[in-house]
């Protein structure tokens, strides 16, 4: 007998530092949909996914909470397996970056790379984006804020370890040009190789020692991995890589495909590439980076309150629905919007009623004019030949949309089969024919076609709503289920009889759950305010707070402080007295806004110097928890400059 075929896919693994979106629940969902059509025609496949659990900003969130990063890290990969149980993943390795064969495997690599002489040490000046984990230059600065995420950035200096990327960039540009389907979609390649490959690569920092959560370095105790580093190396070490047992690496790698969302692309098409060349190791065959998941309003933040979560709609209205909108309404490559009032239409259109009404008319038929036992095809007729033609021919369909990673495309052709098979009740009329004896083997004709033409539409949608197809499969007593099956329409059995049970897809009130959603929202949208409001600091005394002088003071004069894109140099009036003073707005204002406006200043602080500019104290203002958003505290009306402010 000849070896299955092999395929290999990857799915990002996950930050377990907040609740999953719906946004990073979708990589996964089409993973597995790819895994689940790759298995179903007869490929030996190997769906990896896990998480990503070191870091600094893992080490301050558990600080915050007062636990472990481990503690920490545990409760939330328990919820996120939940959330992939939920979601029906079919993963066959759940990774942990914390998982002590991954470990040890990359200290094993880093140390091979030191030894060759790929990496080396220097020290590093740069600005840190810590939620990212990731060092910019200052040109790679947008508006002053990090380039991926958009938020504030720290000056952060440090001994480290370079990895000689460098050396390996010309190399990747030739591999990228040669392997046109090496990165894809297309668009994001040409991103790649003009912004950061051809203008020259600089040399990656790799190991840090400003925390300590994370792979030490086996070269110098000091120093622990660079997170995006440890992170790549997962889709070796999972296979075994580095470690005693590599037979699961030599079976499946090279990989066939990384899905990624197109904001790690980066990670994955430069440096991953790079360090597989330097290890001598064969590149993956394709890294596809999807588009965003957008709500109204735009990208999901927690800040404005319009993160959706996927488990709410799971309990609300099943898996498969979520499955659904997310594999079939997101054009895959390209950004795309979740809504919740086109998720519920979409469930009514396609789920219930080209869906869900095949099957329940096909099944309550059976059950009226043939007491639910399947009958035999005994009188075909010239009309059968249209429906019977595209059922055979769909699975060749789908699967080429699927080697092309189509997914919204393949599942159309699952439902042109179901809206021609709905087509096909009207067009034979089986109540008519039920209302003459002499037609019985038409009718009973007519009802195993439809039956079949479910089957084979069941069995390729095992793929994608897999729960859904169990329920067909189960109500149709469909039992003939592998790929070579599709391909000649005479799988079902006659004479077996069908279970018709409750309907798939009962249809929705728009309206009336659009309201629940809308309540659910706005309760969970207090619970996160309350969960992530820092905690109050020790009490004080009347007398502590009697310390502080607090004054109201006009700005006169406002500018940029030279060679800084954070603070602002003010103008302000005391009761006559003029003062200089730094703040670090420039972010939130133009010089211009502030200018005429009444603030309050901490007018007791003792002088500093900021950038080289005396600063005579400190202007009040409230901001959110990631600096998003800020506000000076301000006066509404015009009191005196010097009242207090108490
Ligand atoms: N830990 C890294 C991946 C390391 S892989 C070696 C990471 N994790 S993540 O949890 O932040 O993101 C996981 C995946 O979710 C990424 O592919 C990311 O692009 C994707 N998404 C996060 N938000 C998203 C949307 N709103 N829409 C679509 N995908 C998005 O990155």
């Amino acid at each position: 007998m000849s070896e299955k075929k092999k395929y290999y896919i990857t799915t990002p693994i996950y930050y377990p530092s907040a609740k999953l979106h719906i946004g990073n629940t979708y990589t996964t969902v089409a993973a597995d949909a790819l895994a689940r059509f790759k298995r179903l025609t007869g490929y030996d496949v190997m769906l990896l996914t896990g998480s990503d659990e070191h870091g600094q900003k893992i080490q301050r969130k558990a600080e915050e909470k007062g636990v472990t990063p481990k503690e920490y890290v545990d409760e939330i990969v328990a919820g996120i397996k939940d959330l992939w149980k939920m979601m029906n993943i079919s993963y066959d390795k759940f990774i942990r970056t914390t998982d002590d064969y991954h470990e040890k495997s990359v200290q094993k690599i880093v140390e091979k790379l030191y030894e060759q002489g790929d990496i080396y040490k220097g020290s590093y000046e740069g600005w840190y984006c810590t939620p990212c984990e990731s060092f910019w230059t200052e040109t790679q600065l947008v508006d002053g804020k990090c380039p991926d995420c958009g938020r504030p950035v720290e000056r952060a200096k440090e001994e480290a370890y370079f990895f000689k990327t460098s050396k390996y960039a010309d190399r990747l540009i030739k591999y990228i040009e040669d392997h046109p389907s090496f990165i894809q979609p297309e668009s994001r390649k040409n991103e790649m190789l003009n912004n950061f490959l051809r203008p020259g690569l600089e040399d990656l920092c790799i190991s840090r020692t400003s925390f300590d959560w994370g792979i030490r370095a086996p070269f110098d105790e000091k120093h622990v991995i660079y997170v995006w580093i440890d992170a790549l190396l997962n889709y070796i070490s999972a296979l075994g890589y580095g470690t005693e047992n590599d037979e699961l690496f030599k079976k499946y790698w090279p990989c066939d495909v990384h899905l990624i969302g197109k904001d790690i692309l980066r990670f994955h098409t430069i440096y991953w590439p790079i360090i597989l060349m330097a290890l001598g190791i064969e590149l993956p065959k394709q890294v596809f980076g999807h588009g965003w998941l957008l709500v109204d309003g735009g990208k999901m933040s927690k800040s404005k309150g319009n993160v959706v979560d996927p488990v709410v709609l799971i309990n609300e209205f099943g898996t498969d629905p979520v499955r659904y909108y997310l594999l079939h309404e997101i054009p895959f490559g390209s950004d795309g919007l979740f809504n919740n009032e086109i998720f519920i239409k979409k469930i009514n259109s396609d789920l219930a009623n080209d869906l869900g009404n095949l099957v329940s008319r096909t099944a309550a038929m059976v059950e009226k004019y043939f007491d639910g036992v399947i009958p035999a095809p005994t009188e075909k007729e010239a009309i059968d030949d249209e429906l019977i033609t595209l059922a055979i021919e769909t699975p060749k369909k789908i699967e080429k949309h699927i080697d092309n990673l189509k997914i919204p495309e393949a599942l159309d052709e699952i439902w042109n089969l179901i809206r021609r098979s709905n087509k096909y009740i009207d067009e034979t009329t089986p109540w008519i024919l039920a209302r003459d004896e002499s037609k019985k083997a038409r009718l009973g004709t007519v009802l195993y076609n439809l039956i079949e033409s479910l089957r084979i539409a069941s069995t390729l949608l095992s793929a994608f709503l897999p729960e859904t197809s169990e329920k067909i499969n189960k109500q149709l007593n469909i039992e003939l289920t592998t790929w070579d099956s599709l391909f000649s329409f005479d799988g079902t059995r006659s004479g077996s009889k069908i279970e018709k049970g409750e309907v798939i897809f009962p249809r929705i009130d728009v309206d009336e759950k659009l309201e629940v959603l809308n309540k659910i929202k706005e309760e969970q949208v207090k619970a996160t305010q309350h969960e992530n409001i820092k905690p109050i600091k020790d009490e004080i005394t009347i007398d502590d707070f009697d310390k502080l002088d607090l004054r109201v003071v006009k700005v006169l004069a406002c500018e940029p402080v030279k060679k800084s894109n954070k603070l602002l140099k003010l103008k302000v009036d005391l009761a006559g007295e003029q003062r200089q003073v730094v703040s670090g707005i420039a972010k939130y204002y133009k010089p211009d806004d502030l200018i005429g406006k009444y603030v309050v200043l901490v007018a007791n602080l003792k002088p500093v110097k900021l950038r080289g500019e005396i600063s005579q104290g400190m202007i009040l203002a409230a901001a959110t928890d990631d600096d998003s958003k800020l506000f000076t505290v301000s006066i509404p009306g015009q009191l005196p400059t010097g009242s207090q402010v108490k």
